[in-house]
């Protein structure tokens, strides 16, 4: 675990000068379009609320399990680099929306972008954030050649629309607050927005670098399918057991959010009686509406009926599952000592603290 750590930190130092840089200069424009001196301060806030999450800089779990891909199939780290800057810009985007979309309080420790700037603005630096994004990845073809940078942008165009496409339906079934669900329906979207986009698609990307086959890139896909469930699993547990390490202080904001878990179907299928009338109620009720008593008194029935523990089970039981498939399908990915440190990976996302 703490030698996984030791590598995100490594390959952070390595991504984050290439994303530091554009954030330095995407301003810059020519003659033409020049910003008059008068408006620079406010060519300087928007800068400073562009630049927000990412110099939170997170975990770096997707640049890292992409460069680790690549270098375990023989792709210099060099070559990485762009690939994983976008990777990463990507997730910063998507978290400013998803904040939004979920009305989070928190991200990494410090408030969501929305609640430092309002709604309008933290949009507006999301989407300067996915403009970023291309522009890193258009000047990838210098770096790769043009079929590689092509093969690469393909697939951040499946992942992405894969993603938007998982945060939909989540989105939707906690709109309609939808109260009967089988695991079958919860991994519908956690295929989309995390195994896809945590796991398959950075390690795909990596794998593109190195030319990888179509029949080794469906392989990988597979093995996002058993480590991404997992990721997400504990991403969900960890927010209704704990603190994430003083990183947030609300716990049960997915209650609050109303966001459909592997826990939450799983309560909704054993509750019984007066008690799912009263759990019922407590989800028809709005963020706002929902008291801490409630969100409390929700965890404490998913203590109660084994959804918590049903979820650990699970996590588990998968990281089991992406280890056997990793050691038994993924030879491809043969040279250390990257590989060692992806297959550290898997007990790190399984065992993270936040
Ligand atoms: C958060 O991902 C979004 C999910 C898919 C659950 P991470 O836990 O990787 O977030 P950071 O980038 O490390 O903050
Ligand atoms: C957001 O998922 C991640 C993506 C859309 C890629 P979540 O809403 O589950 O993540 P958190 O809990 O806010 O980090
Ligand atoms: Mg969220
Ligand atoms: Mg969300």
């Amino acid at each position: 675990m703490n030698d996984f750590k030791a590598v995100l930190e490594e390959k952070k130092k390595l991504v984050w000068p290439e994303i530091e840089r554009r954030l330095n200069r995407f301003l810059d424009f020519p003659p033409f379009c020049k910003v008059d001196d008068k408006y620079k301060p406010l060519s300087k806030f928007h800068q400073k609320m562009v630049s927000d999450y990412p110099l939170r800089k997170g975990k770096y779990v997707r640049p890292t399990l992409l460069i680790l891909t690549a270098e375990a199939m023989g792709v210099s780290t060099g070559k990485t680099i762009k690939t994983a800057a976008a990777m990463q810009t990507s997730e910063d985007w998507i978290l400013i929306h998803d904040d939004i979309e979920d009305d989070s309080l928190e991200r990494r420790g410090k408030p969501t972008l929305h609640r430092l700037y309002g709604k309008e603005l933290a949009i507006n630096a999301g989407d300067s954030l996915h403009i970023l994004m291309w522009q890193i990845l258009k000047d990838n073809f210098e770096v790769i050649g043009h079929k590689k940078a092509r093969a690469i942008i393909d697939e951040f165009v499946q992942i992405l629309n894969r993603t938007t496409l998982g945060q939909t339906v989540e989105i939707k079934w906690t709109q309609e607050n939808k109260t009967i669900l089988t695991d079958r329906d919860i991994f519908f979207i956690l295929e989309s927005k995390t195994a896809y986009y945590t796991i398959a698609g950075p390690m795909r990307l990596g794998a593109i670098l190195a030319g990888a086959s179509k029949k080794q890139l469906e392989t990988i896909y597979q093995f996002g399918q058993y480590l991404g469930r997992c990721f997400q699993i504990r991403d969900d547990l960890l927010d209704l057991t704990s603190d994430f390490s003083g990183l947030k202080k609300q716990k049960g904001n997915d209650i609050y959010e109303g966001k459909r878990t592997i826990m939450l179907a799983h309560l909704l299928r054993n509750i019984k009686g007066k008690e799912k009338d009263k759990l019922l109620k407590v989800l028809k009720k709005t963020r706002a509406q929902k008291t801490e008593n409630e969100v409390g008194w929700v965890i404490k029935m998913m203590k109660k009926h084994g959804s918590l523990e049903y979820g650990k089970k699970l996590a588990e039981k998968l990281a089991c599952q992406a280890k056997e498939f990793f050691d038994g399908n993924l030879g491809f990915i043969s040279r250390n000592p990257a590989r060692e440190q992806l297959r550290a990976g898997i007990n790190f996302i399984l065992e993270r603290k936040h």
